[in-house]
């Protein structure tokens, strides 16, 4: 009897001491971008819907995400099995406790007038976001995240290539002014690690941009002949600007890794799981890859302008799952889903750790 007792006891002890490690350690998530991550932050902020086709694999219904279905990081979102990401202007029925995106679609490092969600007002808007946690936690709310949690959040960025396709156009599709605009990009996501480290920020996750070149919308927009492109059909300039971005961005991480000793900085080099997959398209399922699922006018890219995936006149594909890009620019589930993936194999990480290590106490 007595001995029971105390396994009764112990095991109390033990679940109540295993309840509190999984509390304290469950994970964290802030993410800052553009369309590849932004999880609906574009309905409340600029008051435009996306509805179906959008959303018709997974949600069955549009979600503003511009894919249809899962994005990158719903995929990483379920390995840390936390539940998708609430944008940060979600006012009805939001849930913050894992965390929030404060990522808008067609967002830049800087501020447009048709883009106003730049990299610092998204932000700004998590210090207003962290101001209002604590203090509501100081007045007595429960479920908000304290100050422990917001130093061991992760903090993930993925900006960029909407400024290096604006420029790209801007010049005429010529890779030197694009590249003497990239110093003033990478000094915005520096800005934004330096502002995140000093409201307590000490883990960040930076995803390089992927091959922009690659992607149907770009071939189809730009009359090109077989010299502009690459062996494997990808316009040559616009991966030329990708990659000096992404090495000015690697080189920015180190920069960064040796000011904050004690923070953790990631880069993960997207645009190789992404060209891997134009490349060796077959490997992974896909078939023509650089025709976009939905959208008009066919063969090569069915992109056009003027139908595009959801406006008047657009067609669909059969089978979405054979496609790599769903809507001539934005990325299908089934690409999405291999990119999570490949970047939780850390093989593409610099340092190589994995993304539920953060939580491991
Ligand atoms: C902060 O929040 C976590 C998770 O809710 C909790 O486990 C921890 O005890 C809190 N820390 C403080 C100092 O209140
Ligand atoms: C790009 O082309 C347009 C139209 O041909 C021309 O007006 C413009 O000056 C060009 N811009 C640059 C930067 O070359
Ligand atoms: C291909 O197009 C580029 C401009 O896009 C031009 O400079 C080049 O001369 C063209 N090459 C051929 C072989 O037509
Ligand atoms: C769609 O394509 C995938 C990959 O090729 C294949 O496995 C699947 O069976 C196809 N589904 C249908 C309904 O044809």
């Amino acid at each position: 009897m007595r001995s029971i007792t105390l396994l009764y006891v112990f095991l109390c002890i033990f679940f109540v001491q295993f309840h509190h490690t999984l509390q304290s350690t469950s994970p964290i998530l802030f993410n800052f971008g553009d369309s590849n991550s932004d999880t609906g932050g574009y309905v409340p902020a600029l008051g435009i819907y996306i509805g179906l086709p959008y959303g018709n694999t997974f949600f069955l219904k549009g979600t503003s995400r511009w894919c249809d279905g899962r994005l990158i990081i719903d995929f990483l979102c379920e390995s840390l099995k936390l539940k998708f990401l609430s944008p940060f202007l979600e006012s009805l029925a939001p849930d913050f406790r894992g965390g929030a995106n404060f990522a808008i679609s067609a967002s830049k490092t800087v501020i447009e007038l048709y883009a106003p969600f730049s990299l610092d007002v998204q932000v700004k808007q998590f210090f207003r976001f962290q101001l209002r946690s604590l203090q509501l936690i100081s007045e007595g709310h429960k479920d908000m995240i304290n100050e422990s949690g917001f130093s061991r959040a992760l903090y993930m960025i993925d900006i960029g290539q909407n400024d290096l396709l604006g420029a790209l156009y801007l010049s005429n599709l010529t890779a030197p002014p694009v590249i003497k605009k990239i110093p003033s990009i990478l000094a915005e996501i520096k800005l934004a690690v330096q502002n995140l480290y000093k409201f307590g920020g000490k883990k960040f996750w930076i995803h390089n941009t992927g091959p922009l070149g690659c992607v149907p919308r770009e071939l189809a927009r730009h009359p090109h002949n077989n010299t502009d492109l690459d062996r494997i059909g990808c316009y040559k300039v616009h991966n030329v600007v990708s990659m000096a971005f992404n090495k000015g961005l690697k080189a920015l991480c180190e920069e960064l890794r040796s000011t904050f000793i004690d923070a953790t900085i990631v880069y993960v080099d997207i645009y190789t799981i992404k060209y891997d997959l134009f490349a060796n398209y077959k490997r992974y399922g896909f078939t023509k890859p650089h025709k976009a699922c939905c959208g008009f006018g066919g063969e090569p890219n069915n992109y056009n302008v003027k139908a595009t995936c959801g406006q008047p006149g657009y067609t669909m594909c059969d089978n979405v799952t054979q496609y790599i890009v769903w809507d001539g620019l934005h990325y299908s589930e089934a690409a999405n889903r291999v990119v999570a993936s490949r970047i939780l194999s850390t093989t593409f990480s610099t340092p190589p750790i994995t993304l539920d290590s953060f939580w491991i106490p």
